[in-house]
């Protein structure tokens, strides 16, 4: 299910896709409306006050007043009253977005690295990177952590921002209210290529959903091809498998994007370039000249080399 980034709608908060979001730009709305009914109250008493008590020629001293203690009482009252409710309102919507440190057990685990991020579903075992998957019209528990840095998880149209800290894990509801292609991008400063860790999130059914997660948890099958096959011994006599890992393989890195089906994916290097054959190519050839500062390292692998690793690679579905 390869897909094509720049389909995805162009969203803002405003334009939200998840329970939450819609929840969060709701608060939003019932403050502003609150907010503009205050101001107009109070412009509107001054404004009156202005008009109808001005000096006119020949008016003398006007009555002077100490204090108006009901005056004072009921507009301390009626402010601590709409503060306190806007209080309450707010505790609640946060209550429901960032749910406690819970017992049971994420859908998602969101791992940030730089720069990149993984996404583990503990419940089937899948694995993959850079693209997370998600059923709509389900409630789904994030669990948002890091490997290295401070990183911060942000798909506008599904609301809230959350930061990914290493030993500290955050948790995030979220339950999308369309299918759809939505991405985000990470919003803490976390070195070199910080602007390059997009979130490509992708909400589908939840019937396609299952089978995603189904095939995702499989092992890949091994490709005939006779230059695949070589890539294949390529990949796992050089340093590759120690980085990265490809299930029903020996290669069980865990500090790169794990690749079991790289092939599924639609971008390179966290959605720096499309994934196709020449493009996977060029990325194992000089990972690099494409993503400078990356922590993989150019392996100075001949072209052939480097052709058939890839079309391994892009056999992985
Ligand atoms: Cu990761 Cu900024």
């Amino acid at each position: 299910m390869a897909m094509d980034i720049s389909n995805a709608e162009f969203t803002t908060v405003f334009n939200f896709a998840t329970e939450q979001g819609k929840t969060i730009v709701y608060l939003h709305y019932f403050t502003l409306a609150v907010c503009v009914l205050v101001g107009i109250i109070v412009t509107s008493l001054l404004i009156a006050a202005v008009v109808k008590f001005r000096q006119r020629p020949g008016d003398s001293e006007p009555v002077q007043n100490p204090g108006n203690s009901k005056l004072e009482i009921t507009w301390t009252a009626l402010t601590a009253l709409v503060l306190f409710t806007l209080g309450v309102l707010t505790a609640l919507v946060m209550h429901m977005v960032n749910p406690e440190v819970m017992a049971t057990q994420p859908d998602v685990i969101v791992n940030a690295h730089q720069w990149w991020w993984e996404y583990r579903y503990p419940k089937s075992g899948a694995v993959t990177a850079n693209e997370l998957y998600l059923p709509a019209g389900v409630n789904s528990l994030l669990e948002i952590t890091s490997d290295d840095v401070v990183h911060s998880f942000w798909v506008p149209a599904f609301g809230e921002k959350m930061d990914a800290i290493p030993g500290h894990p955050n948790y995030l509801n979220l339950k999308p209210l369309r299918p759809g292609l939505f991405l985000g991008t990470c919003s803490e400063f976390c070195g070199a290529d910080h602007s390059l860790m997009r979130i490509i999130a992708r909400v589908v059914t939840p019937q396609q959903f299952n089978q995603w997660v189904q095939d995702q948890a499989k092992a890949p099958v091994a490709s005939s091809d006779a230059g695949a096959q070589h890539g294949e011994q390529l990949f796992m006599s050089h340093t590759c498998m120690e980085c990265h890992s490809i299930s029903g393989t020996k290669a069980h890195g865990q500090v790169a994007p794990d690749l079991s089906h790289v092939a599924t994916r639609s971008t390179i290097g966290s959605g720096v370039i499309a994934n196709n054959l020449d493009n996977l190519t060029r990325w194992i050839m000089n990972p690099q000249k494409i993503k400078p500062g990356c922590h993989m390292p150019d392996m100075r692998l001949s072209q052939q080399d480097a052709h058939d690793i890839a079309a391994y690679l892009e056999n992985l579905k």
